[in-house]
């Protein structure tokens, strides 16, 4: 049988790895098979990307080139890690798919949901989530909540960071059929217990 594929989404500081590495727990110790994983990167080509992606010095990178680049450590993500998984059986838990670069790219950075989907369908080929997991902060998340660590180039944008957050929410709002709404403001351990319940029902364990 095939593993799920299940996609943690949320504006930055909306708690994604937290709950990832408690999930990744619960199923390790269940002895069910599962890797975690994260976008930008995942692998060594795309952590190259990712790199250039977050690089503060890198401020005349074009919002089409950043989209491509978005996509294309994607489109090496799926066919290296996810896809072989997948096909292998085993589960695969990935921060941030295409969701976010409808979000990002196509709404705050204003190079339309259209061409972000279809450049995205281009670079996944036929793979698409089974489930994902929407973190809603429901409000305005502050930069101490994500100052934990020296901001990223997108970060250091203030403006774009508050746009995309509004843009998480319309986005969410208009898509909600494909998504599973968490509450982010919960604590972690409730946080956790609404993943596992949406994610258990999914993988049929
Ligand atoms: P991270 O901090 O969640 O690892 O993500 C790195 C940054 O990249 C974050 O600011 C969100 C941004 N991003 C996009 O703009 N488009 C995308 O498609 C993805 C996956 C991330």
């Amino acid at each position: 049988m095939k593993g799920k594929f299940i996609v943690i989404e949320g504006p930055d500081g909306s708690g994604k790895s937290t709950v990832a590495r408690s999930i990744l727990e619960y199923f390790q110790e269940k002895a069910i098979p599962m890797i975690h994983t994260r976008e930008p990167g995942g692998t060594p080509v795309g952590e190259e990307i990712r790199n250039l992606l977050l690089d503060p010095e890198n401020k005349e990178i074009h919002p089409r080139t950043e989209a491509l680049l978005y996509a294309a450590s994607r489109a090496q993500h799926v066919e290296e890690k996810i896809r072989p998984h997948l096909e292998k059986g085993v589960h695969v838990l990935c921060e941030r798919f295409v969701f976010s670069s409808l979000v990002y790219q196509g709404m705050a950075r204003d190079m339309g949901i259209d061409n972000i989907q279809t450049i995205n369908d281009f670079a996944t080929s036929d793979v698409k989530p089974d489930l994902i997991l929407y973190l809603d902060p429901k409000e305005k998340i502050t930069r101490d909540r994500i100052q934990e660590r020296p901001l990223d180039r997108l970060e250091l944008e203030e403006e774009f960071t508050q746009s995309v957050q509004a843009n998480y929410r319309i986005l969410a709002q208009k898509m909600q059929e494909q998504l599973h709404f968490v509450d982010a403001t919960q604590n972690p351990e409730e946080v956790l217990k609404d993943c596992l319940e949406e994610m258990i029902k999914e993988l049929e364990v």
